[in-house]
């Protein structure tokens, strides 16, 4: 296994190296054009207002939302040594960049950072490190401070000395108390989009792909995993040590510490987790090595040797996270019945479809999520069904359907344009659905094998780098439309990738399961058939989903009340169906929930659960009171990111 590893790995680094050149190639032209634009701001300085000025001249020709001298400066390779401080709740020590020059006579190395204390820079000169000169810019409040290290000729590696501070938007602190344990701190990393910096000063790009080898400090009795190959028997002794010899995106950067046990469900998957949710999480997750079969039988090799899963505390912001080898997972979908582990091959997808290949600046986003949705959907199908793929779709575009309409009209693109916006507040389901709705409408329009073909092909093709939504429609003419003429024009791809909302032409997925629950939902209101002959008894979570989602937003108190009392709603252990009656139930003004609605607030932070609750409280006076004060006591145990966007919602 080891051995086969090696030689996976070394044919990655060779199409790594590859990648890289032909994106140097590419970087030069973009560099030439970006200077043209660049004399084009300058001369227009004075027509444009002050504030507009600067944040054009912030923007990089590569990826808008970096510093990063990526057209001066290649990257390649990480050394990280690290001491995890729980008391100041701090990352410490030092990285080593080691980087190639793109250019003769580049004279400095500029990197992201947001919120780190440079102690001292080093240079490293023929093999000697010696003193080397910095400056930390102020801090912008969506790229965080450039940090610029002054090279000397023959300088191909510096050392950057600093501390992260406890605010660092890509890290949580734990204290005991959050945890399942109660017992050890933990601590963890989020950074996609670009928090990467927030505790590494990196050229924090997708465009920019590096390796990296890590050494980790933690209190004793604690472990550390990393993305990259983690040891699942290693001896628990305060000091570990990782590699990742496959060149990754920066935002693919992840740690996580804390009081965490392994369990193997396969020879290559495994969970870490708290040693109470172990058991049931391995129950839950145990189809993890037939996910990996299916899609290596849809898509082809698994490229990163183990898949293991890492289970974060609740509060954690997202469904998931997919670091390479290592998805960090929300314990929120921990159901009992695996109705929710969709997110599994969601996380399991991006293997394929974003840590392979890559979105190269987050106006490509879609690129990632959107193939990922569709993967994921296909892995659903060959587990479980046509009928579950389908309902799992369905709920999606009605999601979708609902989310254009409350967004702003520019953010319905797929290509979206973010303007130096911050990534985060332009996150939306329309990259997810409307992507892997393009992509279910090319399969019906060429047929599954022709476009499974094209998708084994394309993954392949740009195996290791990253792409722009350009290179991914030049490839798609030349290995799709133009080899089976006649069957989509150029103008309907277009409209896909470029045109806001959503168009006529995207597929409509529908269930016969959900024709069901609609016709008896129908009956139900108009009062035909009473509760007991809903038939609810073989209702799948899907099917119960659908059900909440579809009622109308006013049902009086009675009938709110007969629901809860006949099915238990209010009590519902199923996160996402406990989510649909809790927001059904602030649109009827059913305060029954109130209660239930303050423990769901407190105990979780995975943001899609819980903004939408905040918002709909935000409606009313009342609510706007509860918020508050649920808030204020649920605050301090949330994500820094879900604290952001709450600060906004709750005011
Ligand atoms: N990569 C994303 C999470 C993400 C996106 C973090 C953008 C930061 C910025 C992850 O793969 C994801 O999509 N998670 C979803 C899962 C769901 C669609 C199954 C989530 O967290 O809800
Ligand atoms: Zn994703």
């Amino acid at each position: 296994m080891k051995k086969h590893q090696h030689i996976i790995y070394s044919l990655a680094v060779v199409a790594a190296l590859a990648g890289c050149q032909q994106e140097s190639k590419e970087a030069s032209e973009k560099q030439q054009n970006a200077e043209a634009a660049t004399s084009e701001v300058v001369t227009n300085e004075v027509e444009v207002s002050k504030a507009e000025t600067v944040v054009r001249k912030k923007h990089n020709p590569i990826d808008d939302h970096t510093y990063g001298n990526l057209h001066e400066v290649d990257l390649k390779h990480l050394d990280l040594d690290l001491t995890v401080d729980f008391e100041e709740k701090s990352l410490k020590g030092f990285v080593d960049l080691s980087f190639d020059r793109l250019k003769d006579n580049v004279s400095e190395l500029i990197l992201d950072t947001r919120d780190i204390d440079v102690s001292k820079v080093e240079l490293n000169k023929n093999d000697q490190w010696i003193a080397g000169e910095f400056e930390l810019a102020e801090k912008d409040e969506v790229m965080g401070s450039k940090l610029t290290i002054k090279l000397e000729e023959g300088v191909n590696k510096v050392r950057v000395h600093y501390a992260t501070q406890p605010q660092a938007s890509g890290l949580q602190w734990l204290t005991p108390e959050q945890t399942d344990g109660k017992k050890h701190p933990f601590m963890y990393s989020q950074a996609q989009a670009i928090h990467a910096r927030s505790f590494v000063p990196v050229q924090d790009s997708p465009a920019v792909r590096i390796t990296y080898n890590a050494t980790i400090r933690t209190p004793k009795e604690l472990l550390a995993v990393m993305s990259a190959f983690n040891e699942p028997d290693t001896a628990l002794d305060g000091e570990y040590h990782f590699e990742m010899p496959q060149a990754i995106p920066t935002y693919l950067i992840a740690i996580g510490v804390g009081d965490l046990k392994f369990k193997a469900m396969s020879d290559r998957t495994g969970v870490y987790a708290e040693p109470a949710i172990l058991d049931a999480t391995v129950a839950e997750f145990d189809d993890t090595e037939e996910m990996v079969k299916v899609t290596e039988e849809l898509y082809g090799p698994y490229r990163w040797g183990r898949y293991d899963l890492l289970i974060l505390p609740p509060a954690f912001p997202y469904g998931g996270m997919e670091n390479p080898r290592l998805s960090f997972i929300t314990p929120t979908v921990i159901a009992g019945d695996k109705s929710l582990v969709s997110l599994i091959a969601h996380e399991l997808a991006h293997s394929w479809s974003g840590n392979l290949v890559t979105n190269a600046n987050w106006h490509d986003f879609w690129l990632n999520e959107g193939f990922t949705s569709y993967v994921e959907n296909r892995i659903m199908e060959e587990l479980f069904g046509r009928e579950r793929a389908l309902m799992e779709q369905s709920l999606s575009v009605q999601d979708l359907r609902q989310a254009v309409q409350d967004l702003p009209t520019e953010y319905t693109v797929l290509n979206v344009d973010l303007k130096g916006a911050d990534p985060d507040d332009a996150f939306s389901t329309v990259p997810y659905t409307k992507g892997q709705m393009f992509l279910v409408w090319l399969e019906e329009k060429f047929g599954r094998e022709v476009f499974d073909a094209f998708l084994v092909n394309y993954f392949d093709h740009f195996a290791f780098q990253s792409i722009t939504t350009q290179q991914f429609e030049t490839y798609l003419k030349e290995n799709l439309l133009d080899k089976h003429p006649g069957v989509v024009t150029d103008e309907q791809i277009h409209t896909w990738i470029h045109e806001p909302m959503l168009p006529e032409m995207m597929p409509n997925p529908t269930s016969d399961a959900f024709e069901v629950v609609d016709a008896k939902t129908k009956q139900l209101l108009s009062g035909e058939i009473t509760l007991d002959q809903l038939g609810t008894e073989e209702w799948t979570v899907h099917e119960w989903l659908h059900f909440i989602n579809n009622l109308p937003a006013g049902l009086p108190q009675d009938d709110m009340m007969a629901l809860d009392a006949k099915f238990k709603l209010t009590e519902s252990t199923n996160n996402e169906i406990a989510h649909a009656w809790l927001l059904l139930s602030l649109k009827a003004g059913y305060d029954v929930v109130m209660p239930r609605l303050q423990d769901y607030l407190i105990s979780i932070g995975r943001r899609k659960l819980i903004v939408p609750l905040y918002k709909q409280l935000m409606e009313t006076e009342q609510g706007t009171e509860f918020a508050k004060r649920v808030y204020k006591v649920a605050r301090p145990g949330y994500h820094p990111l879900a604290q952001a966007t709450l600060d906004e919602v709750v005011k």
